[in-house]
């Protein structure tokens, strides 16, 4: 960027930043209630909301994260990292779970490292005669690995080690690397193994190391050209941020648009959450793979939102180092480590600390979510509620009235456990999400009328025992009209969008869709209203 170009840009930020000074007041006890969808699978990407953003990553199949399982073809058993790891690589398992599923961390299209369930790496017994197979790194770095499938049955392979030859299972407790790999792939040959797909994950992660350093950007993000920057261009509508770029529509500028918010405005809602991963804060020149301009999109949508009357909830989706291991917390692997060490508890806090500077001035700003979804025991509630503290804090230094919202963990918790935290602490949200989903055993067999029974009686009761005169507000944050019930008509997603609408009126914060657009209609905000399936 040119000098000319930086000063403009400088006096951009000073004018949206003045502008906006005069406009914030208390609001501690709201006189609304936040009827919000949220902006999924934008700013912080989630494959199966918009599968073909990965439609164009080369060797798709092998994503950081996917899980692979190899049998081998002469012994008929599964390749095992032995005790989960820390040793040899064994071939004398009948079934395949944990210690035989190996996580591959991508290097680029072709080559792989594979981390094995306590985590360590697969290498060559360096130590040793340098061709037996182990799991005994700690770190990444003990070499990459090649997968050839064979062309006219792409569930054979072999696995290229990265002394140039191949993996072979000589017996149940020997896995050396010294095969040539030239055979014709028969039955009797220690070097095929039966390959299958356990786990995938299409997360940012995912999709910005899957396309890599050079093709990422382009799909990404909002590309700045400079031509389109002059003075005419800022503080229109006393609001210059978007107005001062032209952007190329990449994913970040064409999946949520202007018209969006026009929607939303004018279908009953009046606010956003806006999932956002920590790299943000780093913007334009987030880690590696991550890529810079997802924070020029976020600055798009305040602009959006202020002219749409529409409130914003910016919310932490992922944080470094992945609070659940999900996809959606842009884990790489699957694994969580987010909360272990303070270092990492205040890199997150510095997260809040920059996007709360960033919009605290902005009329639109409504509340911050530290943390979406830590998941126990991973996520422990000593870390989650220093976190919260620091986090609190870090909000307060820059706004009195930003709403700060805690979201409950999920998996074993109590769901008031952090109403000694926030019940004392001033406009503070405790965020439930409810949806009739991800308990098979219980939500699986349901019909039409037991999911609807199930909000108005136990999800009721849910809602109420967290709803109390003097603790946090509550905020029914994410939550859909989708279920397990096969062949439902529309007049059943009614009734069962309507039982939810009507329990979730009675939050006191709020509550928002999860999501504005999916692929798949009932996940989609924007498909329901259009299709009559929900009207606010
Ligand atoms: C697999 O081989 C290892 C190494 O010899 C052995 O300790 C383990 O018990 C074997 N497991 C099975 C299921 O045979
Ligand atoms: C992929 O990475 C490997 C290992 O670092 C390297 O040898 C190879 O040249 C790379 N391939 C491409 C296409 O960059
Ligand atoms: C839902 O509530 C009913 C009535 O209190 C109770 O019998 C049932 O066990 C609850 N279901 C679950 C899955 O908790």
């Amino acid at each position: 960027m040119s000098i000319y170009v930086s000063r403009q840009l400088l006096l951009c930020i000073f004018l949206f930043s003045s502008t906006l000074l005069s406009l914030s007041h208390g609001r501690f006890t709201p006189n609304f209630r936040v009827q919000a969808v949220n902006l999924g699978g934008w700013l912080v990407t989630e494959g199966w909301i918009k599968p073909s953003l990965f439609d164009g990553i080369p060797n798709k199949d092998f994503l950081d994260g996917t899980g692979l399982q190899f049998k081998s073809v002469t012994i008929g058993k599964y390749l095992c990292a032995e005790l989960g790891g820390g040793t040899i690589i064994v071939a004398n398992r009948t079934s395949a779970s944990g210690w035989e599923t190996f996580k591959v961390w991508r290097i680029n299209a072709t080559s792989f490292q594979f981390r094995v369930f306590n985590k360590q790496f697969v290498g060559l017994d360096a130590a040793g005669n340098g061709i037996d197979v182990v799991a005994v790194s700690n770190a990444p770095g003990s070499g990459t690995f090649e997968i050839i499938r064979k062309p006219d049955d792409l569930s054979r392979v072999r696995i290229k080690a990265p002394n140039g030859f191949f993996l072979q299972a000589k017996s149940e407790v020997l896995v050396t690397a010294n095969s040539k790999g030239d055979g014709a792939w028969g039955e009797d040959d220690p070097s095929v193994f039966e390959m299958t797909f356990s786990d995938r994950l299409h997360g940012e992660f995912q999709v910005t190391n899957g396309y890599g350093p050079e093709m990422a950007p382009h799909i990404m993000k909002l590309a700045l050209t400079s031509s389109t920057l002059s003075l005419e261009h800022l503080c229109l509508f006393g609001y210059p941020f978007s107005l001062c770029f032209h952007v190329v529509k990449e994913h970040w500028s064409t999946y949520i648009v202007e018209e969006d918010f026009k929607f939303i405005s004018s279908n009953g809602l009046n606010a956003v959450r806006i999932p956002v991963g920590w790299w943000i804060a780093s913007d334009p020149t987030p880690p590696k793979p991550y890529v810079g301009g997802s924070l020029q999109a976020l600055d798009n949508a305040f602009l959006w939102a202020q002219k749409y009357n529409i409130k914003v909830i910016i919310d932490l989706h992922a944080a470094a180092g992945s609070q659940n291991g999900f996809e959606h917390s842009s884990s790489r692997d699957g694994s969580q480590e987010w909360g272990q060490t303070d270092e990492n508890i205040q890199e997150t806090v510095a997260v809040i600390d920059f996007l709360t500077a960033r919009y605290a001035k902005s009329p639109s700003l409504y509340a911050v979510e530290l943390l979406n979804e830590p998941r126990s025991p991973g996520a422990t509630l000593e870390s989650v509620i220093k976190y919260y503290r620091d986090g609190y804090n870090a909000v307060r230094k820059h706004s009195s009235t930003a709403y700060v919202v805690m979201s409950n963990r999920l998996g074993p918790m109590d769901p008031k456990e952090l109403f000694p935290l926030a019940s004392g602490l001033q406009g503070t949200v405790i965020d439930v999400h409810y949806y009739n989903l991800f308990w098979p055993e219980v939500f699986d067999s349901m019909t039409v009328q037991q999911n609807i029974d199930f909000i108005n009686t136990n999800r009721s009761a849910q809602l109420n025992e967290v709803t109390t005169a003097n603790g946090p507000l509550t905020f029914v944050g994410e939550w859909v009209a989708e279920w397990q019930v096969k062949d439902a008509t529309k007049e059943d997603y009614q009734r069962f969008a309507a039982a939810q609408l009507k329990l979730w009126g009675r939050a006191t914060f709020g509550w928002a869709y999860w999501t504005l657009r999916n692929v798949n209609n009932h996940w989609s905000l924007e498909w329901m209203i259009k299709n009559g399936y929900i009207s606010l």
